[in-house]
């Protein structure tokens, strides 16, 4: 592996990049390269308070631009495409809540299947343009869950990079269709693509509407966690920082064309996850609604698709020279803690309660 090639100095759009994995992205990069310049194009979906604390930290310290608006709106990219140009893209824009897609897939065909088909028509566009950089990766955030379902036990084969896609739920078929389209991009006009598919991601800046990020709020607030019926489904959990690491590696050194699987392997069913979140601030729990636990969980009904399992295999990009470093215990513990150092954030947030419309809607995205 060349060990090289750096970001420094290079010019990064970011699309997304007021979400969860977006905006730890941004923060690592800037943090890491001081020779780098970031433009983030977001749409804002979940409001202006939580994202305009992102904003005022970032334009204080770095070389950081902020775009506020849709990728589908001809004028917002034209405006993003406006200068010199990009050597990297990396596109995380997404409606990325099942339930949400569920409730709302006109939006989410919107989201993530024109959004990400506007991005690279673009891109196409601009390659080879006279005045432009050239554009040396476009990073694609796919998912596990276009793979579609295994079954729970241990014959589990985990998913690899050219299994084929089976999505199964409104979310994921929309995922799966961009990143289909992604594929077709790079064969037919050349577009150098890269994309990753990645396990669920929990840590900071995460909205409070997924298991993790929604536990904690639900602690801190004296609300009810709510659990599915079938809560052993499992999901294998990566830390947002290691996915960044991941995404990194794949910039620099991924092969272009290419589909990267990334997970941590750490597999825990939503009933372990809150179980763990509640084990973590007992003490708090204890201290502020008298235990015991069981009484601070809601058994509801589950959505429709709720697939049970996603395992994959990260040989491939592993072969880069990427693990994951964060177990889950720590990183659960140093969410929760976030989460309980930082009110204000998800405070700012528009109440969510996906989960209590029971059929059709889940807190694991
Ligand atoms: N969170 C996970 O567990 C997970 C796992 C695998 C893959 N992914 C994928 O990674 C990406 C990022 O996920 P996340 O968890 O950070 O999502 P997120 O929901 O936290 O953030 C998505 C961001 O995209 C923006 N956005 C949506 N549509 C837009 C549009 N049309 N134009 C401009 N901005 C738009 C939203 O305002 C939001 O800030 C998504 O593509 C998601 O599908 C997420």
């Amino acid at each position: 592996m060349n060990q090289e090639r750096t970001l420094n100095g290079k010019r990064i759009l970011v699309t997304g990049g007021l979400g969860c994995i977006g905006s730890n992205f941004i923060h690592y990069i800037l943090e890491k390269y001081p020779g780098i310049h970031v433009t983030n194009v977001d749409v804002r979906q979940f409001g202006f308070v939580p994202h305009h604390m992102h904003e005022q930290t970032l334009k204080k310290k770095y070389r950081y631009n902020y775009i506020h608006g849709d990728l589908c709106h001809p004028r917002v990219l034209t405006n993003a495409f406006g200068g010199d140009g990009f050597d990297y893209i990396v596109h995380f824009a997404a409606e990325s809540h099942n339930s949400r897609a569920e409730k709302d897939p006109e939006r989410a065909v919107h989201n993530n299947i024109s959004a990400t088909l506007a991005l690279l028509e673009r891109a196409r566009q601009v390659m080879g343009m006279k005045g432009w950089r050239t554009l040396q990766r476009l990073l694609y955030t796919s998912t596990c869950e276009v793979y579609g379902e295994q079954e729970l036990g241990d014959a589990v084969r985990p998913f690899v990079e050219g299994d084929p896609l089976c999505p199964r739920t409104k979310y994921n078929i929309t995922k799966a269709a961009a990143d289909q389209m992604v594929q077709v991009y790079s064969r037919d006009h050349g577009v150098p693509t890269i994309i990753s598919r990645c396990s669920n991601i929990y840590g900071k800046y995460q909205a409070p509407e997924k298991l993790i990020s929604k536990a904690a709020r639900d602690l801190f607030s004296g609300e009810r966690m709510t659990l599915y019926k079938a809560s052993d489904h499992l999901r294998e959990w990566t830390h947002v920082l290691d996915k960044c690491r991941a995404l990194e590696l794949l910039l620099t050194h991924g092969a272009l064309g290419e589909v990267y699987n990334i997970g941590s392997g750490e597999e825990r069913s939503a009933e372990q996850v809150v179980k763990g979140v509640l084990g973590i601030s007992s003490r708090e729990v204890d201290a502020r609604y008298g235990g015991p636990e069981e009484n601070f969980i809601e058994i509801v009904d589950g959505r429709r698709g709720h697939d049970k399992r996603y395992l994959l295999k990260s040989s491939k990009i592993q072969q880069l020279g990427w693990k994951p470093e964060i177990s889950f215990e720590d990183g659960l513990r140093e969410t929760i803690l976030w989460y309980a150092d930082n009110r204000p954030w998800w405070e700012a947030f528009p109440p969510v309660d996906l989960e209590r419309s029971k059929a059709i809607l889940s807190p694991v995205s």
